[in-house]
């Protein structure tokens, strides 16, 4: 008879108590499933209290680095989140201890992953994280092992619950960024501090993983140029749907000639294309994978159940003991930094956005300032109200370079005819 794979869990909070409660309930059908027992011998959290799971004859550890050091664990699964402190203590007392670990801390892996995917290898150990990214869609093991024939050339997501509940709201209600925000936070799809949302730093930590699986290449999340949404008005989205485009926040990896494109930002989505019609809370990526062609992933991102799910699996992969593939798909150190493309020198359709005063000679301003950058118009609108009162101009330029529409923004911001500063939104095609 196998030997149980014996596991010490830090954290019983929303994702933790689910796994606890899956290892302890659904024990007989796991190990129907892998041919091995599963035992939860430990716990770790910062108090005891009940988390509707029973916990008798789980061992309890007020310091999660201890389950690190436990005769009786095999693989530690850390739950606590953030990207130091205990849950890299833990992670790295882990490895060194000969523990396999699988965690859902995508924090942790943006910075210090490829240290972690080394010591993992050094050690013969596995490092999963399915989790991390984009909760319940498997899309860590599409890129790990998956779609590996053909180089992946593209990857592109929604990878942050929040900010598309926010944007779908925005959209479905005419509110304000803020006001949605609130309603949000009461529903508890926000977090109290909600920055890394919608900043897009919690995308970024994701898209840095994705990008590191799709092209062989070091996480680099201090490369990434990132954008969040709160800039984004109602009218930005209202004019959005008249061009036929929806506005997401995607995290964009593209490798090019020149190197490896990198970001996250708001971008137009052409309404009817896949990742435009991804709501609400949902999360989606589409990976092109050259000859193989495009795949489109979509699920619940984040939750108890989407991202216990997505857990469980990596607990069962390491139960198999199957030769374990490395924690980027390549070995640790063939990992190399990409050559970053400045996000400059991107080239793109933009929608452009100007609350200009209507008096004459304003729509020829901003007409010159543009076409001094090389910048030409595909198509424009205008919403008045009263003469002498502020309009909305809105266009969409033909393929231009993001420095010069940057330029070119700045000088007509400048204006005393304009009223804030104008909002730029390039344009995903694909
Ligand atoms: N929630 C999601 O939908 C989701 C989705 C994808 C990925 N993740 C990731 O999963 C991880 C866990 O997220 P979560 O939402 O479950 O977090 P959470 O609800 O805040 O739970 C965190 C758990 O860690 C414990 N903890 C915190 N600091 C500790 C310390 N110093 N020592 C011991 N225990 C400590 C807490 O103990 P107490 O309960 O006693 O306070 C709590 O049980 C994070 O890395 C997160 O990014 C979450």
């Amino acid at each position: 008879m196998s030997t149980p794979l014996r596991v010490g869990l830090a954290g019983l909070g929303t994702v933790g108590a689910g796994v606890a409660k899956v290892l302890i309930d659904d024990a007989r059908a796991l190990e129907a499933r892998v041919g091995r027992a599963l035992q939860l011998t430990a716990v770790s959290a910062r108090s005891k209290k009940d988390r509707g799971v029973d916990l008798s004859g789980v061992a309890f550890e007020q310091n999660p680095v201890a389950l690190a050091e436990r005769g009786d664990v095999d693989v530690v699964v850390e739950l606590v989140g953030g990207e130091e402190g205990a849950a890299r203590s833990l992670v790295e007392s882990a490895l060194r201890n000969k523990k396999h670990v699988v965690t859902a801390n995508k924090a942790l892996l943006a910075h210090h992953g490829l240290a972690l995917a080394g010591l993992a290898e050094q050690n013969g150990l596995a490092l999963k994280f399915e989790a991390a990214v984009a909760g319940g869609i498997p899309i860590v093991k599409a890129l790990r092992e998956s779609l590996v024939a053909y180089p992946v050339t593209a990857v592109r997501g929604i990878l942050n619950g929040t900010c598309n509940f926010i944007l779908t709201q925005m959209e479905s209600t005419g509110r304000s960024f803020g006001d949605v925000l609130t309603e949000a936070q009461k529903l508890g799809y926000a977090e109290a501090d909600p920055t890394l949302d919608v900043g897009g730093g919690d995308t970024a930590h994701k898209l840095t993983l994705l990008a590191s699986l799709a092209f062989g290449v070091a996480p680099d999340y201090a490369g990434m140029s990132v954008t969040g949404i709160q800039h984004i008005s109602p009218d930005d989205i209202k004019f959005a749907r008249e061009f036929g485009y929806r506005i997401k926040l995607l995290g964009v990896a593209r490798k090019t000639d020149k190197g490896v494109e990198q970001y996250v930002q708001p971008a137009m989505v052409r309404a009817g294309t896949p990742l435009a019609d991804v709501d609400s809370s949902f999360n989606a990526v589409v990976a092109h994978a050259g000859e193989a062609g495009a795949f489109f992933f979509e699920g619940r991102g984040a939750g108890r159940g989407p991202t216990t799910s997505a857990v469980i699996a990596d607990i069962l992969d390491v139960a198999r003991g199957e030769a374990f593939a490395p924690a980027f798909g390549r070995p640790a150190k063939t990992l190399h930094k990409a050559k970053a493309l400045p996000h400059e020198e991107r080239v793109s359709a933009f929608y452009l956005r100007f609350h200009v005063l209507d008096v004459p000679g304003v729509m020829a301003e901003i007409s010159r300032h543009l076409a001094g950058e090389n910048i030409s118009i595909e198509s424009m609108l205008q919403r008045g109200r009263a003469p002498g009162e502020p309009v909305a101009i809105v266009m969409i330029t033909h393929e231009a370079s993001q420095i010069a529409v940057e330029r070119a923004l700045r000088t007509i911001a400048a204006s005393d005819k304009v009223f804030e500063a104008p909002c730029m939104i390039p344009m995903e095609t694909v």
